[in-house]
């Protein structure tokens, strides 16, 4: 149990070493290969001991790298103000060894200036996500989202303006199309504020990134890849084997639907389940070590509802890559048969 105003942060925090860092794309930046995200488990429905526990278990392991966005919670802002007050009680001694990032672009607030992609939303958000956070800067600052209507060029000289205000130290763009990657790509690159990283979904039941050559464009361009999801939602962490437990995503939240959860998928992921045991590896170890493998992912922006969830997932950071033949047989587990 941590003593929030008297935390002192463990002296092994680095003990993984370098193995556990991978650069991110061509840039300067090394990320812990496994990251946390605040998506779900930190905002007002959940309590707060919980919470700020997550977090200094992730920092005190290595875990320097926080993934939020504006709306993250419940409710929308929650997530950002619980990182605020762990930051103010524990962290704040700690603010250079973190990386912290967050997005704009989902619904926010009312009105026409509370969602998506226009300088006014992007600009206002931040500021307002700062608040919460309690930071004079985000390390990284993401556009959440494609926004077919507003030019895009107005959307990305607002992150160039955004990183030469100091108010980010560099951007990302999330789950844009592959042409639209490509021209935000060039055009951050020549005003000399390059796209750190894109932040998109990869794991073995959804592996649209590879299929449709965005990890491909990005990586070619000399920019990060983080995966979101890697877990598929807690799919292939074994949280489903014996059904559906009643503290779980699936009974809790809706974007994960108990639809989802096929006879077929249980069948696909109990021999999976078995695999991973016989290679003395938790499901979830080997579901990250699936993506980690992949050509050009700098880092698996994980998310856990308790501190041993986390612990679970850290060892797939330092493991080896897995082979041509070992990622093939593990997409083979996945995959459905032709004409079903
Ligand atoms: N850019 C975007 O549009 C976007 C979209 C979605 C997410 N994200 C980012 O990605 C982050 C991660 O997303 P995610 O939470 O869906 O990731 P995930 O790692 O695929 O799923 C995390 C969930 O899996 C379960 N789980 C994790 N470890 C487990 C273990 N060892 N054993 C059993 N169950 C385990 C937990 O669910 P239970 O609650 O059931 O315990 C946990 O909350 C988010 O926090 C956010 O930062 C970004």
């Amino acid at each position: 149990m941590y003593d929030p105003l008297n935390f002192r942060a463990s002296d092994d925090r680095y003990e993984r070493g370098e193995a556990f860092y991978r650069r991110c794309g061509r840039s300067g930046i090394l990320l812990p290969a496994v990251s946390l995200g605040l998506w779900k488990n930190f905002g007002d429905t959940v309590p707060y001991e919980r919470s700020r526990s997550i977090l200094l278990y992730a920092f005190d392991h290595g875990v320097c790298h926080f993934d939020l966005a504006n709306n993250y919670g419940p409710h929308a802002g929650a997530a950002e103000q619980t990182f605020g007050r762990v930051m103010r009680e524990s962290l704040h001694p700690y603010r250079d060894e973190l990386f912290v990032a967050t997005k704009a672009g989902y619904d926010m607030w009312q009105g026409p200036y509370g969602n998506w992609g226009s300088r006014k939303h992007l600009m206002a958000s931040l500021n307002q996500s700062l608040q919460r956070m309690s930071l004079d800067y985000v390390d990284l600052f993401y556009t959440h989202r494609f926004d077919p209507a507003t030019p895009l060029d107005e959307t990305l000289q607002a992150l160039v303006d955004i990183v030469k205000s100091g108010k980010a130290l560099y951007v990302g763009i999330s789950r844009w199309p592959l042409d639209a990657t490509r021209y935000a790509l060039n055009f951050l690159r020549q005003r000399d504020v390059p796209c750190l990283c894109y932040q998109g979904r990869i794991n073995l039941l959804d592996r649209e990134p590879l299929t449709s050559g965005i990890l491909s464009a990005v990586r070619d361009a000399g920019c990060g890849f983080v995966s979101f999801s890697p877990l598929a939602q807690g799919l292939l962490a074994g949280r489903y084997n014996q059904g559906i437990p009643e503290n779980s995503r699936m009974r809790r939240d809706v974007t994960l639907r108990e639809e989802q959860l096929t006879p077929d998928l249980c069948q696909k992921l109990a021999r999976f389940c078995q695999l991973a045991a016989e290679r003395g590896e938790t499901p979830a170890s080997l579901a990250l070590r699936w993506v980690l493998s992949q050509k050009g992912v700098t880092s698996v922006i994980v998310g856990a509802s308790s501190a041993e969830q986390l612990g679970q997932s850290l060892p797939a950071a330092s493991a080896p890559a897995l082979s041509e033949e070992e990622l093939a047989m593990l997409e083979c587990l996945f995959e459905t048969p032709k004409g079903a």
